[in-house]
């Protein structure tokens, strides 16, 4: 089902500008009206200006008025390689950003030894930041 999702986020990882860490990510967010907006990771010389793939990806849907999101599908392994085998989970900065705009019901896609493994966004992020209390 996230086949083409996961496939979205292995061309994006490709962009990535990973000179520093040599691990290239790449994301792909599902928007619900069927739009996708990839992203990458853009690394940067002074370490700590680094964006992520997720956030990446997210920004750029953001920017285009984009709110309502279905899903991101995230690859990431060490640039030389294609392969997949480890799961690469969101850090714990994008899955702040992703709580801002997605939804309990929000998945996240990862790769493992080619087949995709989904978790709702509630699984890896059970507790958010909210100051509306
Ligand atoms: N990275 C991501 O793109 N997404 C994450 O969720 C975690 C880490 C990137 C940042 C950095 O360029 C490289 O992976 C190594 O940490």
């Amino acid at each position: 089902m996230y086949k083409n999702l996961l496939n979205k986020a292995r061309e994006a990882r490709e962009k990535s500008f990973c000179s520093y860490s040599g691990f290239a990510v790449g994301a792909a967010l599902l928007c619900s009206d069927g739009e996708i907006f990839t992203g990458c990771n853009i690394e940067n010389i002074s370490y700590s200006l680094t964006n992520c793939a997720e956030r990446t990806a997210i920004f750029k849907a953001v920017s285009e008025g984009k709110k309502d999101f279905t899903a991101i599908a995230v690859v990431g392994s060490v640039k030389s390689c294609d392969c997949f085998e480890s799961q690469c989970f969101p850090c714990g900065a994008c899955l702040q950003v992703m709580s801002e705009f997605c939804g309990s019901d929000f998945e996240v896609i990862l790769a493992e030894h080619g087949e995709a493994k989904v978790y709702k966004f509630n699984e890896l992020m059970p507790r958010i930041f909210d100051s509306k209390f």
